[in-house]
């Protein structure tokens, strides 16, 4: 397949392109576009053909449901059955913006865009391309994540590319997202809405809002303070993997960055290509492998915006061993953690 690729100006689209992307949305095709978090593969999400492309051309589980994306806050009625006082609330203060909210479905959303579930995933994004794209092309565009299932999330345009270059019609380049993490997931459907996935929106700015919400279990099982976390099977864990093997060092900053240069010594000695995530505070403190900076540990927002890319990078120079810091399990760091302790399979190590 011939992808189009669009360069997008300062945030905007031109008029003909954004008509191209939706013609080509409307007759069932596939438009990656960027979100502020991460980049979306848009396809029409009440047309069951549709999505069932977006399964194919990320080689995604059939039952991995798919986030239906709005434009307009009043259109959540069409495509939900039930909107719990609580849910418009969050809808008022943190639309648009990284929140995406489950609630029961109605009829109308195919089972293929839910993955058979009878609830539907709803958010309205914050970037003026996605919104555009979103209004003119039907107003309910289903987006998971543009990369290929079981890599990073992409940041840029370049990671679309790479993965789904050739099997989609369309990708639109906007630069480098803000956020750099996908939405905060949040279960409204049940008394106590429950954290599915941690993101830019924290437990603390929600429970502001609405009062007392709940972490799923599995968020808190990511949060396991054991000297050694095994490397956990299961497909949903290798969704933010890299290649090579990634390990998180844990403990007083000057003892993490002793440790990893004693592993990164011993594992370059031994040949193996090392990488090393370091942050722009550190940077300078290691002496062997690839180090790439993250961010700043002063500016948490920017570990966020950096992590999948540096996880891209490694990936492409094909490093064998990754050795990374670990970041505060406050609030955005939550969400921080929780993908790095993923792509790590859990492998973390205390030191100090
Ligand atoms: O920031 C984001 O949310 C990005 C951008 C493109 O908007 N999208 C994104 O989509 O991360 P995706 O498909 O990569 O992740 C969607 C997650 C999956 O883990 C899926 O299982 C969950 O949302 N999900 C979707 N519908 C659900 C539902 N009805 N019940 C429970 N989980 C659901
Ligand atoms: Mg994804």
């Amino acid at each position: 397949m011939n992808t189009i690729i669009i360069q997008a100006d300062e945030g905007v689209l031109k008029e003909v392109d954004l008509n191209t992307a939706s013609k080509i949305l409307k007759a069932g095709g596939l438009v990656a576009f960027p979100t502020e978090t991460v980049y979306g593969l848009g396809a029409d999400a009440l047309n069951p053909m549709a999505a069932e492309k977006i399964y194919e051309a990320k080689g995604r589980p059939a039952d991995n449901p798919l986030i239906v994306h709005i434009a307009n806050p009043r259109n959540m009625e069409q495509i939900a059955s039930e909107i719990p006082a609580k849910a418009s609330k969050l809808a008022e203060v943190f639309w648009p913006g990284p929140l995406t909210m489950i609630l029961k479905k109605k009829d109308i959303v195919p089972f293929s865009t839910t993955g058979g579930l009878n609830t539907v995933a709803i958010r309205l994004p914050a970037d003026r391309i996605a919104k555009d794209i979103i209004t003119c092309s039907g107003g309910f565009i289903a987006a998971p994540s543009a990369n290929v299932s079981g890599k990073p999330s992409p940041t840029k345009a370049e990671h679309v590319i790479a993965d789904l270059g050739g099997k989609v019609d369309m990708i639109i380049d906007g630069g480098k997202t803000t956020l750099g993490l996908e939405s905060t997931i949040v279960d409204m459907t049940s008394n106590e809405p429950i954290i599915l996935r941690p993101g830019c929106i924290t437990k603390t700015m929600l429970e502001n809002v609405i009062g007392n919400v709940e972490y799923d279990k599995a968020v808190l099982a990511r949060t396991l303070e054991n000297n050694i976390i095994p490397k956990a099977p299961g497909m949903k864990y290798r969704h933010y993997a890299p290649e090579g093997s990634l390990t998180i060092y844990e403990g007083n900053i000057h003892h993490v960055v002793s440790e990893i240069n004693k592993k990164a010594k011993e594992y370059v000695l031994a040949g193996k290509r090392v990488g090393i995530i370091a942050t722009e505070e550190t940077q300078e403190l290691y002496k062997h492998g690839i180090i790439k900076s993250i961010g700043r540990r002063e500016d948490e927002d920017s570990i966020a915006a950096g992590l999948y890319a540096v996880l891209r990078d490694f990936d492409d120079i094909h490093a064998e061993y990754i050795f990374s810091e670990s970041f505060s399990r406050s609030d955005l760091g939550q969400a921080i953690m929780n993908r790095l302790l993923k792509a790590a399979g859990y492998r973390l190590i205390r030191v100090g």
